[in-house]
């Protein structure tokens, strides 16, 4: 017999079923309890409420471990590139050599961007946050594409998917142009992925950017290990904005917006601006950690810290040991990774973060790599963005197949119902 569980709420006693998912991990379904009680469940920050049951990505934070479609990320991170794991997130399978050919040159036919298009980029004013350049412009691809609002078809949703998957690159390599007041560099037709980015992001027309292999398979890591993180806040904006059937572009863009904030996607920047600043200011390791305990400073220890792992973040394991070889391949040495290490050294033998389970996470070190790559401060978070892309795609399409719009309730705590006062009698 199906798992039940039993709620008494006031003088009702009801069953509830138990949802399980493929790694065991359960579910009280409370669709309908209002409806049987009279109750409704109050989450705050969702910290205890499934969205959706999903085939994308299993988390356990207490154990650490992060897999894409059943598929472990240290071996994925060791033997894929983004590209595959792209496909892997938006179809469920890795491809064979025959398939992943196809969508890299699918991927490659859609990297230009429309000529009006690009003309958007100069009506932004000088120094105009890469991220909200990012999201109106992936808004606007909405206008250039009226045939793909709807999606009838996989047809329709691997054109989409692939046009978004390919273009966000380009935009987010023009908005840097744009910054600079630099002229805008075309995509190129050979250059893989990553490389391409980089090679829009930096080639003149007088110098044509050479990357170091290392560097490029540095900033492909790091697409990868963003490429999916299940119900983040991101995706669930993603999620919850698709499920009104507002089409992919609308969808995604409205992810670059909730990724921007410094409590997710900002909080690469907000590592780096604290070790700039312990630099800086010359503070010991240990009186900033002492700062941040007491907590009157009202700062926290950025890149530490995750709503659901408590645990190693496993992306930060990765990235940690590809920024080590990295920046000693290159013979870069950045003391601010050394502050990095200290403080996490520090931090993972203080009572405070021990007892609260703060753990380094993927933000912590992914800073400084894209640092030793030349990648300004401000392009961080968009990196992040670029690399999140397949997942949020992935995750549209999936909730495209759910029935409902999400509508969470709430318990409303205003003022009760209230005699309305003419303008001249009020106090
Ligand atoms: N530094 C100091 N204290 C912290 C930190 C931190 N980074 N993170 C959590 N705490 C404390 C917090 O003050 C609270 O203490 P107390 O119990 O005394 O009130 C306790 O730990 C629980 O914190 P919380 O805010 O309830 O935890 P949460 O699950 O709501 O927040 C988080 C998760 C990621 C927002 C938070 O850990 C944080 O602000 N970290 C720093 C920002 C950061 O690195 N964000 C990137 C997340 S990973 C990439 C992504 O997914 O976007």
């Amino acid at each position: 017999m199906a798992e039940t569980a039993r709620l008494q709420a006031g003088d009702q006693i009801v069953e509830l079923p138990v949802v399980v998912g493929s790694e065991g991990e359960k579910a009280l379904d409370i669709a309908k309890l209002r409806a049987e009680t009279g109750y409704i469940a109050l989450d705050p920050g969702y910290g205890n409420t499934g969205s959706c049951q999903s085939d994308i990505t299993f988390i356990d934070g207490d154990a650490g471990i992060l897999r894409y479609r059943g598929y472990a990320i240290e071996d994925l991170a060791e033997y894929s590139r983004f590209i595959e794991v792209a496909y892997l997130l938006i179809w469920g399978e890795l491809p064979n050599a025959e398939q992943l050919d196809e969508f890299s040159a699918l991927l490659t036919k859609h990297q230009m961007l429309r000529e009006e298009l690009k003309q958007h980029f100069s009506l932004f004013p000088p120094n105009s946050p890469p991220m909200a350049v990012l999201s109106s412009v992936l808004n606007a691809l909405s206008c250039y594409y009226p045939e793909l609002l709807e999606i009838q078809d996989e047809e329709t949703f691997t054109e989409a998917a692939a046009r978004i998957m390919s273009k966000v690159r380009t935009i987010a390599a023009y908005s840097h142009r744009q910054q600079l007041g630099h002229h805008i560099e075309y995509p190129h037709p050979r250059k893989r992925y990553a490389e391409n980015f980089l090679h829009m992001m930096f080639s003149q027309p007088y110098n044509e950017f050479d990357a170091d292999p290392a560097l490029v398979d540095a900033l492909d890591l790091i697409f990868l290990l963003h490429a999916d993180h299940e119900q983040n806040c991101s995706t669930s904006t993603v999620r919850m904005v698709g499920s009104s059937e507002a089409n992919l572009f609308a969808s995604v863009a409205a992810g670059v917006s909730a990724l921007w904030g410094p409590l997710h996607g900002g909080a690469n920047v907000a590592v780096v601006n604290m070790l700039e600043t312990i630099r800086a200011e010359n503070v010991s390791v240990g009186d900033y950690v002492a700062q941040v305990k007491d907590k009157k400073a009202g700062i926290r220890l950025m890149g530490f810290g995750h709503r659901v792992y408590k645990n190693f973040d496993p992306r930060a394991k990765i990235i940690k040991k590809s920024c080590e070889k990295v920046l000693a391949k290159l013979h870069i040495n950045d003391p601010l990774l050394d502050i990095a290490k200290e403080l996490e050294a520090v931090a993972l033998e203080d009572e405070y973060f021990i007892q609260r389970k703060l753990y380094p996470n993927v933000d912590f070190y992914s800073g400084v790599i894209l640092r030793a790559l030349g990648i300004p401060k401000e392009m961080f978070t968009v990196i992040f963005a670029i690399g999140r892309m397949p997942g949020w795609i992935a995750h549209w399409y999936e909730e495209s197949k759910a029935t409902k719009i999400s509508r969470p309730r709430q318990i409303y705590t205003g003022s009760v119902q209230r005699t309305y006062q003419p303008l001249a009698e009020r106090p």
